[in-house]
């Protein structure tokens, strides 16, 4: 039965947490299958609002089983936290289920993350300080703290010790900072092993079986597309596979087993960090989308950095994860302006391109080519389907859906969970 991968279009926060929580009642499984607590979800259910960092959107949705895969870096102590914050507010989150392969965030890679973007200066990435770099670096290189081995701890020491070796000698010669010893580190990851323990599980095989058993599985990403370490702005990029090819790898699911791919798009464009952003507005403008679409980080509080829709980037995104559906988010935001515009391609230094351009120092160099589209007044807070929009508001919808070249399915008018239009079914296709 149906699995269905789903991803960022843009540069992280698109409403992908409420676009999970939306089809959350029709899956029996959600997995999270890259990143880690460097993502932000919030999701919206009546006068109750979620901050999801960790765990996948699916936790909130009774009957679901949210599942933690191998392509996901594990802090233990946020894990718990957010299990706990849940379990206060009567969230039901026995659940959950953790991948053996998993790899876990250690305090030496949280504190790494942190003084080399003080190292790097001007060239720093802006990361969110979570360790989640330096804890796919390890793993890349092969000394990192697998889920599974917390539970020996001989082996556990065995490996803590091999990765503290370079480790120290980094945070001592290079940052002049202390010296982080076998034990402490050993004694925070077990602080939550035997908790952990019954979650555990081979979760690639738990998935095949139940997708063989006729189960609908929803693999969400964090991050999203321009994001993703291979295909986004690198180096301002995070570091796992954000993109559809990244569910098979971070989830033990095959490609030959996935259905449908739902891209999530804002109606304009946001990114938090570092970085190129071609639309971005400095302005009085950028500032209104700031306000109106309360576009502060879910995870690190700080102001996202706003411009205009991409459709250069909507098209890459279509191209990269072979979108079958996109999901428009916050074009409720628009409204209020007398036009709005869209960039279609690029100028760079004279060249028109259509598509991103090859190299990163062009796509530094892009340059908007905008076209303007009428815009609309009414709030359209309170619409529940397509004919209801204001007809310029259509128009938006339909000149994004050309312009990306694939069909919009649901539209977001609002942050809550029935703030939807959905003119095609998600799963059903
Ligand atoms: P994610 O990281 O992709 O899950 O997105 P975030 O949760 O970080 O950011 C999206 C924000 O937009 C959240 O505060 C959502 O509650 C909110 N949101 C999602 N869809 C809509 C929408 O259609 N309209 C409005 N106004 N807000 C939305
Ligand atoms: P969600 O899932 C937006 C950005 C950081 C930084 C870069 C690298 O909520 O969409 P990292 O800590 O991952 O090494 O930082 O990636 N970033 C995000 N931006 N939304 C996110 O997640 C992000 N996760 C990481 O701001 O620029
Ligand atoms: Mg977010």
């Amino acid at each position: 039965m149906p699995a269905i991968v789903l991803v960022g279009a843009q540069w992280g926060d698109e409403g992908k947490g409420k676009a999970t929580d939306l089809l959350g009642s029709r899956v029996d499984y959600v997995v999270k299958f890259n990143g880690g607590n460097n993502a932000g979800h919030t999701v919206v259910i009546g006068d109750e609002k979620y901050a999801l960092h960790l765990l996948p959107s699916g936790i909130l949705t009774p009957g679901c089983t949210p599942v933690i895969g191998n392509g996901v870096v594990v802090d233990l102590a946020v894990l718990f936290e957010e299990l706990e914050g849940l379990r206060a507010r009567d969230v039901d989150t026995s659940r959950l289920v953790v991948s053996a392969d998993a790899h876990v965030i250690a305090p030496y890679n949280r504190v790494l993350d942190k003084v080399t973007e003080r190292f790097l200066g001007s060239r720093r990435i802006g990361t969110t300080g979570r360790g989640i770099g330096p804890t796919y670096a390890d793993k890349m290189n092969r000394v990192g703290i697998r889920v599974q081995d917390l539970f020996d701890e001989g082996i556990l020491r065995q490996k803590v010790e091999g990765a503290l070796e370079l480790k120290n000698q980094i945070l001592t010669k290079i940052y002049n900072r202390r010296a982080i010893t076998v034990d402490e580190v050993v004694e925070e990851l077990l602080e939550h092993a035997e908790a952990l323990r019954p979650m555990v599980r081979d979760t690639g095989l738990l998935l095949t079986d139940a997708l063989d058993d006729g189960r609908t599985v929803l693999l969400e990403a964090g991050q999203a597309t321009l994001l993703d370490v291979d295909h986004g702005t690198y180096p301002f990029v995070t570091s796992s596979s954000a993109t559809a090819g990244g569910a098979c790898t971070g989830s033990g699911i095959p490609p030959n087993r996935i259905d449908r791919v739902v891209a999530i798009l804002k109606a304009y464009t946001t990114r938090v960090g570092e970085g190129p952003f071609p639309t971005e507005l400095h302005d009085d403008m950028g500032e209104f989308l700031r306000k109106t679409g309360g576009e502060y980080g879910t995870t690190t509080g700080r102001p996202r950095r706003c411009g205009w829709f991409d459709a250069v980037v909507g098209r890459y995104a279509q191209r990269i994860n072979g979108v079958t559906d996109f999901v428009i988010t916050k074009l409720d935001t628009l409204s209020g302006l007398e036009t709005v515009p869209v960039c279609v391609a690029y100028d760079v230094d004279g060249v028109r391109h259509d598509e991103m351009p090859m190299t990163q120092s062009d796509f530094h160099h892009a340059k908007p080519i905008y076209e303007e589209l009428p815009g609309w007044w009414e709030d359209i807070s309170h619409c529940r389907s397509f004919e209801e929009l204001p007809v310029n508001a259509q128009r938006y919808v339909e000149r994004l859906e050309e312009l990306v070249g694939q069909r919009v399915s649901a539209i977001g008018v609002g942050p809550g969970r029935d703030q939807i239009i959905s003119r095609h079914d998600l799963l059903e296709g």
